[in-house]
This record gives C-alpha cells, structure tokens and sequence, in this order.
C-alpha cells in the first residue's frame, strides 16, 4: 500500500530540541513492524486467521529474493512484516535461533529518512544501516536504521517518492484457491510498543529517546505502583511531540520472586519489544471475534468486576459483557480506557499484544496493573519460572 497524499502532506509531530525548540525529527506515524519467525508462510497463516489480518504482499523465492522470504500483512493501519531466512546466515536465522520469533524492526515514517538518520547520529544514536535508497519500477524508497534496545532497530522510512506496493522486492500476494479471506477484527492502529530491558537501563532508555528523537516522558511508574506479593516493575512512557508514537519501557525491580520481566529478559535472551497494543473502537466485538478464532487471552478473576462500577464509574459497555470477554477497563483524568492482553502467541513467554479501546484516556491502564501483574504470574507459575 502506497503513502496516500493525504499522510505525505500530513504535518509532522515536533521533536524539539530542548534548547533551540528546533523541530529536528518530525515523524508522521508508525510505518510498520518487521518481526523476524521461523517460518514467515505460516506466521502470515496465523495472523490472518487468528487476528484477521490480510496477506497483501510477499517477497521470496518467486519474486527474485534469494535470502529471505517475507509476507506483508494489514489490518486497519497496522501493518507487519513476518520474515524468515532462506538462508542459515541471514540475520533473521540468527534472530530466531537466540530470541524465537520477534520484533526486529521498528519503522517509523518520516518526510525525509536522511536528515532524521543524520540528526539521530549526531545526537548519539549508533548507526545499523547509513540512508539507501531502494528502487523499482514503482519509484523510490528512502530509508536508514540506527540501534534501539537489544538487537531491534529504530528505521526513518521515507515514502514520498513511492507508489508500488509496500516496497522494492515485493509484490502483491498471490489469491490462494480455497482461501476465504480472513474477516477483520477491527483493529485499527498500532497504540504503542512496549519494550523490556535489563535492570538499571531503563533509564538510559528514557533518556535516549528524549535526546535523540526529541521525545518526553509522558508518564514513570515506580516498583511501588507495579508491584505483587512476589515481584515488581518500573516503567517510563516516552511518547513524540503529538502524543501519538508512544514508547513504555519496562524493567525489573527487585521482589521476592522472578519478575514478569526477568522471565521475558530470561527467554528472550536480553531486551526486546514485550507487546504491541493495537487499537480498536469496538473491543466488545474484537475480543468477541479474537476468541471466536481461538486467540488466548489472560484471565482476570471474576471478582474484578464486582466493583468495576464504583472503581472507574460510569461507561457506556455492558460490565457482564466485558466480564464475559475478561475485558479490563481504567479511568483517568481525560477519560476511561477498556483493554485486554493475549497470552504469548509463541512458545516462549515472550511477545503478545494488547487490544486496547480508548474514551479519552490517555494512560495504559493503570488501575489494572496488579490485577493484571498477578493473572501474569498465575501463568509464570504454571511455567515453572517464578
Ligand atoms: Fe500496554
């Protein structure tokens, strides 16, 4: 899918410099996530028949790629990349053999990906790839990678000058005889992307995202907000100029037991992204659809909703419904959120996502936390790791 002019000529969320109040990384929105899985063919099979999604795009073999093979999937504005290797010395062999499945690369679109590569190194950003420019008979991509948290990377994505589909090496996803398309489950945009680092870091985290892309900090949790019986958590929110490219980061504190996110660091092998929360302007009938299709969600006791009402006051969706679907819903001072969160959707208690709905709330639920943090360690237990 190509760039609409309406996104080209969309204005840009301010990265300011603190000092000169300089607009040096203007970003217009999530481009997608790259995850990198053992085998891209039925990572796509999954998606679009567990979460709805759409295969639009592949790459591989067939259409001239000898190193990997990819398929594009979307649903809403949400796009992910699912790639594997073709070959054991590609990267993505190398990423799955250390992490399992997960997310590689984080793209971000920008107007001009030189200039945002070129004001993130010099703010001290490590470069993964310099600016490059891909091309086919479609126009141009421009595009430059630097470092994020473990062996993610940050991409500035600049697709002004192209209209094929998706990128340069794919083409559009061949019609499989016999395959219905999935329906949608009405996810519409990607919320935020949370990421998990070791203990001590997540400060440095916080700090490279307000120096090099010119983000702030929306919000900090400290271990005594987050924290069980057994174990805690911190965690910092960085988000852009405009709010909408919001980036939590999570790191253990010290507990009793194994943290949730000393279990991820555990299996993971080191840092990473621990969710993607996706947005929805219908949760009661997502999760409906999501567990219609067999997508696991964490439980809540039923006695969360015994209360909910005198909790987060009034909202407009049935309480018994979203007890049903073990829906969670937080107010804050802008408004209320419902949200809910998969278990891992691979064999490591790595990655999940979150299915979130927002009435003006700005926050990630907060209210829900230990209730949540004690569903998370229900399972952890029942994995042998806490
Ligand atoms: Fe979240």
């Amino acid at each position: 899918m190509s760039a609409s002019a309406a996104e080209q000529t969309q204005r840009g969320f301010v990265g300011r410099d603190t000092a000169t109040g300089e607009d040096f990384c203007p970003i217009l929105g999530f481009d997608h996530l790259e995850l990198y899985v053992g085998n891209a063919k039925q990572s796509a099979a999954y998606y679009c028949h567990a979460f709805g999604f759409e295969c639009t795009a592949v790459r591989g073999l067939e259409t001239g790629e000898r190193a990997r093979a990819s398929c594009l999937v979307e649903q809403g504005d949400i796009r992910l990349v699912l790639t594997s290797a073709l070959t054991s010395s590609h990267d993505a062999a190398r990423s799955v053999r250390r992490h399992g499945d997960s997310v590689a690369v984080i793209a971000l679109r920008v107007p001009n990906a030189e200039e945002a590569f070129a004001a993130a190194v010099s703010r001290g950003a490590r470069a993964a790839a310099p600016p490059a420019i891909a091309r086919d008979e479609h126009g141009e991509l421009r595009h430059a990678s630097i470092c994020l948290y473990g062996d993610c990377v940050l991409q500035f994505m600049e697709r002004r000058a192209y209209g094929g589909v998706f990128g340069p090496g794919f083409e559009p996803a061949p019609e499989t005889p016999g395959a219905a398309a999935p329906a949608s489950c009405g996810l519409l945009a990607v919320d935020h992307v949370v990421a998990n680092v070791e203990l001590g870091r997540m400060n440095e985290w916080a700090r490279f995202f307000s120096r090099v892309l010119g983000f702030n900090q929306l919000v900090h949790f400290d271990d005594e907000a987050i924290s069980t019986e057994y174990s805690a958590l911190m965690s910092k929110v960085m988000q852009d100029g405009s709010g909408v490219i919001k980036f939590p980061i999570n790191e253990p504190a010290e507990g009793r037991r194994k943290s949730q996110i000393e279990e991820f660091l555990d299996f993971h092998e080191g840092p990473g992204v621990q969710h993607i929360a996706c947005r929805t302007e219908d949760i009661v009938d997502t999760v409906s659809r999501l567990r219609e299709n067999g997508v696991e969600f964490l439980h809540v006791p039923d006695t969360y909703y015994d209360d909910l009402e005198q909790r987060v006051g009034k909202i407009d969706e049935p309480i018994d419904r979203l007890a049903e679907l073990g829906i969670l819903a937080d107010r804050d001072e802008d408004g209320y959120l419902l949200q809910i969160f998969t278990k891992p959707v691979e064999d490591r208690p790595t990655l999940f996502y979150e299915i979130i709905e927002r009435h003006g709330a700005r926050g990630f639920g907060e209210g829900n936390f230990k209730s949540l943090f004690v569903a998370l360690e229900r399972e952890q237990g029942l994995r042998g790791n806490l």
